[in-house]
């Protein structure tokens, strides 16, 4: 898909959540394919979250920008009408959401269904692809060893869990339930993506939030390691040509697993430490064994179409971090060892200046000095 070959006759596709990390890659892909893509963003005005769509290559005469929110009925009617598929990439993902019912659960569920009936309305749409979530499929108190398309996660140990990101989780297992339900009863094919972490180099402006979760050995942001204790990657471009090749595969239908490497935090803290030395990764997780055990989620259905993945875990990382770091979002080390070395300068330093002062209040005791003058 690295040609410029453009499917004739040029196809109307809407991708929601376009302004995002995958939205906007996505959108990227599609342009270069031929499409003619209607991205929706809730608010088209604002110049910094969508300068990177309109700069896009074949923007200016292929893609267009329309005003849609999840939690407004309808709010997709008018970018749907008169499109053969389209890409629901959108959903709010608060993970510190003071009301997450109301905030992440609600919206996902009744955005979804408003804009299935949007696109029953339309009568043009053949196929919704659907962006799902690894968290529809393992999050469960004992981690099998292999996950496929036939597992679903525990809601009840979610929500008497709620773990970090338990209302996100929720929110996609019930949106993915309902929205298959109301696709088929309007004749509409349904597929839904299942990526696993997204990882690799972007095009949106701001840290994109995966990357909260897959750096956090390099950021020490310890509430997110609990989700990459066991953990299966994708890259960001693989996943999007995943989206467009399930797209245009004839009688595609329902799950698939996009996942293509499976690792332990341990197994990627330390790849980012051989390989990027000037992040100080923590070499042990409090409460994650060292001998953890991978849990693997399968790809099988979706390689035995004839869909390969390009990128290895090592090509993920390096998109995602020199892309932070050449938007200035990521620093190029941590606590290194200059700065450590620089630390025990200082102890030494304090160390030493203290034993002087000591010494030096022991010579004035001996001259019988009064020590305040
Ligand atoms: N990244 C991953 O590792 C990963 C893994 C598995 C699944 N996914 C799924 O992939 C999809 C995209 O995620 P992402 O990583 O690209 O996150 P993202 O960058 O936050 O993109 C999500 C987009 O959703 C839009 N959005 C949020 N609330 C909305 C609402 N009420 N109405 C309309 N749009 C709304 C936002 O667009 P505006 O603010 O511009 O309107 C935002 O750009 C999600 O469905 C997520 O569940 C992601
Ligand atoms: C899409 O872009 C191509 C090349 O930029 C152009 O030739 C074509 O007319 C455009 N299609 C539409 C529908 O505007």
């Amino acid at each position: 898909m690295e040609t410029d070959a453009l499917p004739l006759p040029a196809t109307t596709v809407c991708v929601t959540g376009a302004s995002g990390f995958i939205g906007s890659w996505l959108v990227m892909r599609l342009l270069q394919r031929g499409y003619i893509v209607r991205a929706t963003v809730r608010n088209p005005e604002n110049k910094q979250k969508v300068k990177h769509l309109l700069e896009l290559p074949r923007a200016d005469t292929n893609l267009t920008l329309w005003k849609a929110d999840m939690t407004v009925e309808g709010s997709f009617d008018e970018a749907i009408h008169g499109c053969e598929g389209v890409f629901h990439v959108a959903t709010p993902m608060d993970f510190e959401s003071k009301d997450p019912e109301n905030e992440v659960i609600k919206p996902t569920i009744e955005g979804f269904l408003s804009l299935i009936r949007s696109c029953t309305k339309a009568k043009t749409v053949k196929r919704i692809v659907f962006t799902s979530s690894a968290g529809t499929v393992n999050v469960e108190e004992h981690q099998k060893s292999v996950y496929d398309e036939t597992d679903y996660s525990d809601l009840n140990f979610i929500y008497s869990k709620k773990m970090t990101g338990w209302m996100y989780f929720a929110s996609k297992i019930l949106a993915e339930k309902v929205a298959w339900e109301a696709a088929k009863e309007n004749n509409i094919g349904f597929i839904s993506i299942i990526p696993t972490l997204v990882v690799g180099p972007f095009i949106m402006p701001t840290f994109p939030p995966s990357l909260i979760t897959a750096l956090s050995p390099i950021t020490g942001n310890e509430a997110h390691y609990s989700i990459i204790d066991q953990c299966q990657y994708v890259h960001l471009d693989d996943l999007c040509e995943a989206h467009i090749f399930l797209y245009e595969y004839p009688n595609a239908e329902g799950r698939y697993i996009c996942s293509s490497h499976d690792a332990t935090i341990y197994d990627v803290a330390k790849m980012i430490r051989d390989k990027w030395p000037k992040y100080d990764i923590p070499t042990e997780f409090e409460g994650i064994d060292m001998d953890i055990p991978v849990v693997s989620f399968s790809s099988k259905k979706l390689i035995g179409m004839g869909f390969t993945f390009k990128y290895s875990l090592e090509d993920m990382y390096t998109g995602a971090i020199e892309t932070c770091r050449e938007k200035g979002l990521l620093p190029y080390s941590t606590n290194n060892q200059v700065n450590r070395e620089k630390k025990e300068l200082l102890l030494n330093y304090e160390e030493i200046s203290w034993t002087l002062i000591k010494r030096s209040c022991l010579q004035l005791e001996r001259k019988n000095i009064p020590m305040d003058k």
